[in-house]
């Protein structure tokens, strides 16, 4: 049998998707209860970050720890892929040696090459156009703290960057509504969104969109990658930043998520991410218990 992967929301159908969240609601109670899985024991995950990370970093290397494996890190500058190895013959290579690989990358396509060479599954742990791993955990947060996400309303606002591109699968295979406000030069990739239509709908008025919404989602306005644009990119998007004033139209029981890191004072402000409907430190620690289940599910 060949492996499975998961690079976007979609490398997984509805049923499993639900299923691994379920999964990690209960390893989350069980992990509180002083119970260990070791469901995975030996099992060895290779990650390979060819950007900075946190969250990723430590939540995957100890959700496969407490599964009872071993997590080895892999940077460019300390293996063969930063000197030019091409990344099918690593690939190749990896499969040999370990269960599973995370990568965080710039470019989806090279997450796509590695997978199509590697027969152990791949994970994308971040890449330039989307990250399901996080979307993953904000699920959970969600169906944690207010039940089913179907039907609901689930507001955007800022860059339609790889975040957005996740959320606009996760409306699809959720069944939420997810409205989108960015300015015009910002949004999502157009293809993504008109398979999306369903479920989506995109302005660039940010009152438009957060509306009557049962959750609030934004993040950074200036990506990994594109620190250099930071100076332009702060003017383009102030009308978008997540304050009180937005947050007073959204559905009274509105909740707010950032996936980390933040930057205060502009894409939100420090009132609605250090208030009492931010969930954000639940939602950056159901990485660890997300992940674990998505470990379970591929290796
Ligand atoms: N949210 C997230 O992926 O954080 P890190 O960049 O710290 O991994
Ligand atoms: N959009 C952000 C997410 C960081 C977790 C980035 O790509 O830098």
């Amino acid at each position: 049998m060949s492996a499975r992967h998961f690079l976007t929301l979609n490398d997984l159908n509805r049923d499993e998707l639900r299923n691994v969240i379920n999964r990690a609601i209960e390893l989350k109670s069980n992990l509180k209860a002083g119970k260990e899985n070791i469901s995975k024991p030996g099992k060895i995950l290779c990650m390979i970050f060819e950007k900075s990370s946190t969250r990723t970093r430590v939540s995957f290397e100890t959700a496969i720890v407490q599964l009872g494996g071993h997590g080895i890190f892999l940077s460019p500058d300390d293996s063969q892929l930063g000197r030019g190895e091409p990344l099918e013959d690593t690939a190749r290579v990896l499969s040999k040696m370990v269960d599973c690989v995370m990568i965080r990358t710039f470019e989806h396509e090279k997450l796509m090459t590695f997978a199509e060479y590697s027969d152990i599954p791949v994970i994308n742990g971040l890449s330039d156009s989307f990250h399901p791993c996080q979307v993953l955990a904000d699920m959970q947060t969600y169906f944690e703290m207010c039940g089913d996400i179907q039907g609901k309303t689930v507001a955007w606002l800022g860059d339609g960057n790889n975040m957005c591109q996740s959320y606009i699968n996760a409306a699809r295979q959720f069944d939420f509504f997810l409205k989108i406000a960015c300015p015009a030069t910002h949004q999502p990739d157009g293809q993504l969104l008109a398979k999306a239509s369903s479920h989506v709908e995109i302005t660039d008025e940010p009152e438009q969109a957060i509306k009557g919404a049962d959750l609030v989602v934004t993040d950074v306005w200036a990506s990994m990658g594109q620190e250099q644009e930071s100076e332009e990119r702060a003017k383009v998007f102030s009308i978008y930043q997540v304050n009180s004033r937005l947050m007073s139209l959204a559905a009274k029981q509105a909740i707010f998520m950032h996936c980390l890191p933040a930057h205060r004072g502009d894409e939100v402000t420090a009132e609605v991410i250090d208030g009492p409907q931010s969930v954000v430190w639940e939602e950056a620690g159901n990485r660890l218990h997300s992940q674990k289940a998505l470990l379970e599910f591929l290796i």
